[in-house]
């Protein structure tokens, strides 16, 4: 059966790509609201294609905020139920001058197909819809096993409307297992399934001191500067080392186990072609005690993303401003909690305030960290269909990524996640130029294909 529908999938890739591009056409920017109509838009679209491959039960979903996407197809008696999970928004596009071809007019270049959300994540939420539908058109309109599918337009703002559903309609999700294609392969040619993923809270800081902006040659030396604060609070949270300052804030953290930590070290990973090509920086920062894999998947961080306010115009004005405000995010690692870190982190800021300002600390959103359980016989499904399309053995990698929704699938669903995700390390998520590479859209239908194949025949 397999073997019919990848030869479908092949004798089709033409179309397929050209199809995505359509997809990638629709600015579905989930964080700004003058994109909510795009939004809506690429939910429609996505909707229709499962109508037409063949899905039943299509259901665009609205609650709140961006809709959700389901389908169905439950007539594989005996056999045991997926639930495809992807995300059809994405990040915004700025900046927009560093971009070769413009970001929502999908351009191939050397074998990749250029775009906002090309990989993250409508590349790979088209993979899972070409597999079903060659599944589906080249098997008289059957599957080789139960697909349940929920694709959410808000993951990239960490939006509530998914976890609100898995919650409270868990009967409408009953699955044996999700398929998450959302993540990356740790290396061209190497098929990889991601079994953990970091967790976050996203917060806003907001500094103030006099009622309103201040002569800061009238007033300066006695009023306090919001932005001068800000940045002693910024830099009291982390220490050059890379550590985090907040009390409390690493007694939670699990440490990887033995077992884990040498299958790390054996990844053909080669820091100084990360630091260099990948990312371009002068020189890699954190914790030296860890090596960068365990940096990024193991340890919590803390990054600023932004800060704004005052005067940033063209020339020079000599203002005090009255606020300042910074786009705060903590990346958590199992057994965190976003409560107990928000917690932590909002006292600590409070005690390190300095003289003559308040500050307000805001939650924006936040999800749990996850280790997926890999003692499943999906699992094993998995690597076995990798083995067939890639010729290799699977290696099994965390990221410092986070996808909320994977975690609310473990504790409400209590179903594993299979993270089988095929975007580069350089595809450049949510950074200008982002691409995915063409033949690893068309080896990631046939991957789900047989993975799908193999999953039914469990
Ligand atoms: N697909 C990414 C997460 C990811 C990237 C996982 C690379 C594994 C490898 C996802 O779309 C993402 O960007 N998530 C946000 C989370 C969020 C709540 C805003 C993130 O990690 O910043
Ligand atoms: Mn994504
Ligand atoms: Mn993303």
């Amino acid at each position: 059966m397999s073997a019919d529908a990848v030869a479908y999938a092949r004798e089709n890739s033409a179309r397929f790509l050209e199809e995505l591009k359509d997809l990638l056409r629709i600015p579905s920017v989930s964080t700004l609201p003058e994109h909510k109509r795009d939004v809506e838009a690429a939910a429609q679209w996505v909707a229709d294609e499962l109508r037409r491959i063949g899905m039943k039960h299509v259901e665009v979903i609205h609650g709140d905020g961006h809709p959700l996407v389901y389908a169905d197809w439950l007539h594989a008696e005996g056999k045991p139920t997926v639930l495809c999970y992807a995300h059809y928004d994405v990040q915004p596009p700025d900046p927009l001058d560093e971009w070769v071809s413009p970001p929502f007019e999908p351009t191939e270049r050397n074998g990749n197909l250029y775009a906002r959300g090309a990989v993250d994540d409508k590349g790979q939420l088209y993979i899972e819809v070409k597999a079903l539908e060659s599944l589906l058109k080249s098997h008289g309109g059957k599957l080789p096993l139960n697909v349940r599918v929920l694709f959410e337009g808000e993951e990239e703002v960490g939006g509530e409307q998914i976890a609100k559903f898995v919650r409270e309609h868990p009967e409408r999700l009953e699955a044996d297992f999700a398929l998450v294609c959302d993540t990356e392969l740790f290396a061209p040619e190497l098929p990889t399934l991601c079994v953990g993923l970091r967790g976050m809270i996203y917060t806003e800081l907001e500094v103030r001191g006099a009622k309103s902006d201040l002569h800061s040659g009238v007033y300066g030396g006695a009023a306090p500067n919001p932005f001068v604060a800000l940045a002693q609070i910024i830099a009291g949270l982390k220490d050059r080392d890379g550590k985090i300052l907040i009390p409390g804030f690493y007694d939670d953290v699990q440490v990887p186990s033995a077992d884990e930590l040498k299958a790390w070290r054996s990844l053909p990973f080669d820091e100084e072609e990360y630091r260099k090509s990948e990312m371009g920086a002068p020189e890699l920062v954190g914790e030296k005690d860890y090596s960068v894999l365990e940096r990024t998947w193991a340890r919590p961080t803390l990054d600023v993303h932004g800060i704004a306010g005052g005067f940033t115009g063209a020339g020079a004005k000599t203002v005090i401003p009255a606020k300042a405000t910074a786009k705060i995010s903590m990346r958590l690692v199992p057994h965190m909690t976003p409560e107990t870190a928000f917690r932590q982190y909002r006292e600590y800021v409070e005690k390190i305030r300095p003289a003559g300002v308040t500050v307000g600390v805001r939650l924006i959103h936040s999800g749990e960290p996850i280790v997926v359980g890999t003692d499943n016989p999906y699992i094993g499904a998995a690597t076995r269909a990798l083995k067939t399309v890639w010729g290799k053995d699977t290696v099994f990698i965390r990221s410092g990524g986070s996808i909320p929704i994977v975690g609310d699938f473990e504790k409400h669903l209590k179903i594993p996640s299979v993270m089988m995700g095929f975007g580069l390390p350089d595809d450049g998520l949510h950074a200008p130029n982002e691409k995915f590479h063409i033949a690893n859209f068309h080896r990631g239908i046939e991957s789900v294909i047989r993975f799908f194949e193999e999953a039914g025949s469990q």
